[in-house]
């Protein structure tokens, strides 16, 4: 029996490793490149109805016709999401009228605390164009995790219950006018920076 396992074992292994080689042959094969396109576009993005800072029930729909650049985090983070949201607001100032292209949303990980006022102060310290977008609980997993393929996760501190925090990826998402994947900004330096990134996209 056990050398019959072994010759499957290493059956498997040759198999899964040619699988590999050719897919990664085929990444690099010029006419391969619409189909990698594609999919990444179906995998980041699609259909979502939040709420948003003003309280009106919004969908992607309402957001066609502009580029939205999507920053995932919670009002309650001390540090990294409020440095993120202002260089994404200094940026947007720096690009003066051409970032009337694009809409920028702060959308929460920690929909329990941030509720719609507690976004609509939160935005509004940061950029007068600033969307919060908050939903119920299932609505931003949904959302956030499924949609828009952004980790999270609420990290209990046992001594409060209320002051728990939430580990999540600092990821800036750049969608088109539809609605799909552009491109992602991970963790701009500087609001120059982050301009001159967004500037050839605008
Ligand atoms: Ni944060």
């Amino acid at each position: 029996m056990r050398p019959i396992l072994i010759v499957l074992v290493v059956l498997g292994a040759i198999v899964g490793g040619a699988t590999a080689l050719l897919m990664m042959s085929s990444s690099q094969d010029p006419n391969f490149g619409q189909t990698v396109r594609s999919t990444g576009k179906a995998l980041i993005g699609g259909p979502f109805s939040l709420i948003d800072h003003t309280g009106k029930r919004v969908t992607n729909n309402d957001f066609r016709g502009k580029k939205m650049l999507i920053y995932f985090g919670f009002t309650h983070c001390p540090d990294i999401c409020p440095g993120s949201l202002q260089v994404i607001s200094a940026a947007l100032d720096k690009l003066g009228s051409q970032a009337d292209a694009v809409t920028p949303i702060f959308m929460t990980v920690d929909p329990e605390r941030d509720t719609q006022k507690v976004m609509a102060e939160y935005v509004a310290s940061f950029h007068p164009r600033l969307v919060g977008l908050t939903g119920t609980k299932d609505e931003i997993e949904q959302t956030v995790k499924k949609t828009y393929r952004i980790y999270y996760k609420k990290v209990a501190n046992p001594d409060q219950p209320d002051a728990y925090t939430v580990d999540h990826a600092s990821m800036i998402y750049l969608m088109d006018e539809r609605g799909e994947f552009v491109k992602f900004f991970a963790h701009p330096t500087s609001a120059d920076d982050l301009a001159e990134q967004m500037r050839p996209y605008l």
